[in-house]
């Protein structure tokens, strides 16, 4: 956990007078006036950056808060997010830059520039044009980190099909329960991947999903395999189409659909402390102004720069990060496809080298797995084009911060430490890095037109307490598909509808740096993957054996953090621990899939319960933590803690 008082690195990291005089934003004033003025008159500083983009038809409104919480930004406007991404750019000239340098494991290489990204969007688009896709269509998309997953998602937004990306390492019942959520009318995935030498068979994997899923009329399917023996698949005739054999048909022009500012863009599920996963909504104008600002600011993009985000296009990472914030800025950005640790742990510092990446932007748990590696990997390459480096996605601890500032940033590259969400949908407390001086371990202040702060209950400022957002900004989720109560109670109750609460707590220092402790809810960060305490514990009583089960998030040295589970079987169940936690492990597989694995399963034979039953998980992490045990007096059998202890450290 980042906090100011335990931290080892009391020090301010300054960026250096080169990088600075050099930045967007070049001085720590420099930043406090914007950041005044963003809050001074939020209508006119986000006119004047919306102002930079192409529309077909300027808003009319720049904010329209009328109807609390749901806002809405640019109305009026009309625009296509793949106009800003790519057509404006060929417009001014820039056709030939190169756009996306993709590397796939095996090592397979392609390079596309511009204007060739911009002809393999329409194709695509008009290859789903021909399956019978339209404005306002859900598409679900199950893709490697393969250009087409770019492709696809921007395709959608060329016809203004609503695009629902499923990260590819879940499972076929999580492919299932989003694209009926979704009533995705086509899946778009391939026939494999490849994964630390593995391929990984996608498209068996969708077949299961969608079985008996009405509403999937078609689905599209992007060879990838590349060995030489074809593989067995099932071919449903008349769903099932080879995207090769469909794009050879297209013509490679598609105009950009007019879309209102309002319309949606994508929905993209994450986890929640109860129940399923959350449609998140996000709408085209205020999202594209959002990501093109935040990509163009905190990463101090340059032209020339060679941008690499190592996150993958299933998470709100890549759809900001690597889809749309880069390129409605013209970015040259690496992709890659696989392993960090493929063909050894020095993969990303050789590709880093080969491109001459200047920007890198990873997550905490990638670096703590470098530095467990050693710094023998990242030392036998040229690491000397970086320049910025950055995270996301889970609080950084200092030692792993000073790491990656001194072995891959050779100590003179600033570290900007993200903060935001998938409902966010962009930076929201980060430093800017010509102007604001890094505190390892915190991320710093809040971005433009981010009016963030640290309250209690009552809303009154604290030193320690909740994080939350006092204004609307651009980049906002408009609301959960198809649960409008759930948007209101889960983001917009906790201050009587007036602030947005993100679900995180916070320390705010003299400095006024913001420190984010972590999730204060039942929502655990494991290697940045948000997982649902309650998701895995559906999945642990769906078992026949299991009566009851408690889930909770425990410190972990690489991940940040990983789950435990407590599991209680039913008197008079058959059979024994060591197979029950197999046949468990399994179901977490088939259900989520592999990377929502416990660390433990503990089988206890009750849990710590109040006397009205509610199942007091603050003891079980005081177990698992191995702290001493809080107040037990309130438990019903207060012996048990004792019991479960025992139980945890067999584990150990
Ligand atoms: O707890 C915070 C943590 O990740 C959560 C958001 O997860 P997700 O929607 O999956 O988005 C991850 C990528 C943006 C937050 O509620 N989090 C994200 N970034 C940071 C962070 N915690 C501390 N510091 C960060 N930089």
């Amino acid at each position: 956990m980042s906090d100011p008082l335990t931290s080892p690195e009391a020090r301010l990291f300054h960026p250096s007078n080169e990088f600075a005089a050099a930045a967007h934003v070049g001085s720590l004033d420099a930043y406090h006036k914007l950041h005044q003025r963003s809050l001074d008159d939020p209508e006119g500083f986000w006119g004047e950056v919306a102002a930079e983009l192409t529309w077909s038809k300027p808003w009319d409104r720049v904010l329209n808060a009328d109807n609390a919480p749901f806002f809405k930004w640019f109305e009026g406007g009309r625009t296509n997010i793949t106009v800003n991404c790519l057509d404006r750019h060929i417009e001014a000239g820039q056709g030939d830059k190169t756009a996306i340098l993709w590397e796939g494991e095996p090592g397979d290489t392609r390079e596309l520039t511009y204007a060739e990204l911009l002809q393999e969007v329409c194709r695509f688009a008009n290859v789903l044009k021909g399956l019978g896709v339209g404005k306002g269509d859900s598409v679900a998309i199950y893709l490697p980190m393969i250009p087409e997953l770019a492709v696809a998602v921007l395709a959608c937004a060329r016809i203004g099909a609503v695009h629902s990306v499923i990260f590819a390492g879940f499972s076929a019942e999580s492919v299932r329960d989003r694209v009926l959520d979704a009533s995705s009318k086509c899946v778009i995935t391939a026939d494999g991947s490849w994964r630390r030498g593995k391929e990984l068979l996608l498209k068996n994997i969708v077949d299961d999903g969608v079985e008996g899923c009405d509403c999937v009329e078609q689905v599209l399917v992007i060879q990838r395999h590349l060995a030489k023996e074809p593989f067995a698949h099932n071919w449903t005739k008349g769903r099932d189409h080879w995207f090769h054999e469909e794009v050879a048909r297209v013509s490679d022009e598609c105009p950009a659909e007019d879309m209102d500012a309002e319309d949606m863009l994508f929905l993209l599920y994450t986890s929640g402390s109860t129940g399923k996963p959350k449609g998140i909504m996000h709408t085209v104008g205020g999202y594209m102004v959002y990501t093109y600002l935040t990509t163009k600011l905190t990463f101090d993009l340059k032209p020339n720069d060679v941008y690499w985000c190592t996150a993958d296009i299933g998470w709100i990472t890549g759809h900001s990060y690597i889809v749309y914030g880069p390129m409605a800025n013209a970015a040259t950005q690496v992709m890659y496809e696989g392993a960090p640790n493929f063909p050894d742990e020095a993969r990303f510092w050789d590709i880093v080298e080969k491109y001459h990446v200047s920007i890198f932007y990873t997550a905490p748990t990638a670096i703590r797995a470098f530095m467990k590696w050693g710094d023998a990997f990242p030392q036998k390459h040229d690491l000397s084009s970086l320049r910025l480096l950055g995270t996301v996605g889970e609080p950084i601890n200092p030692e792993a911060w000073m790491w990656y500032h001194r072995v891959i940033g050779g100590e003179r590259c600033p570290i900007v430490d993200t903060w935001w969400q998938t409902e966010t949908g962009g930076h929201m407390i980060t430093s800017l890095p010509g102007a604001v001086p890094a505190k390892p371990g915190s991320a710093t202040l809040p971005f433009p037109g981010v009016d963030a702060a640290v309250i209690d209950e009552s809303g009154e400022e604290v030193e320690r307490g909740l994080l939350a957002i006092r204004k609307p900004w651009p980049g906002m989720l408009r609301g959960i598909w198809g649960d409008e109560e759930r948007f209101v109670n889960t983001y917009w109750c906790k201050w009587g509808g007036k602030y947005y609460f993100p679900g995180d707590g916070a320390i705010r220092d003299e400095d006024g740096y913001i420190w984010v402790t972590g999730r204060v809810d039942d929502v655990v960060n494991v290697s940045g993957h948000r997982i649902g305490t309650a998701e895995l514990e559906s999945v642990c009583v769906a078992h026949p054996a299991v009566a009851e089960s408690a889930v909770i998030g425990v410190p972990h040295e690489i991940k940040g953090q990983g789950l435990v589970a407590f599991v209680i079987i039913r008197t008079g169940a058959e059979g024994e621990e060591s197979s029950w936690r197999t046949e468990l492990m399994a179901m977490v597989d088939e259900k989520i899939g592999k990377f929502a694995r416990p660390e433990k399963i503990v089988f206890s034979v009750d849990l710590p319960k109040t006397r009205s039953g509610k199942i007091m998980r603050r003891l079980l992490r005081d177990i698992a933590e191995d702290r001493p045990l809080g107040n037990v007096t309130t438990l019903a059998d207060p012996s048990i803690v004792e019991q479960i202890k025992v139980k945890y450290q067999e584990r150990a």
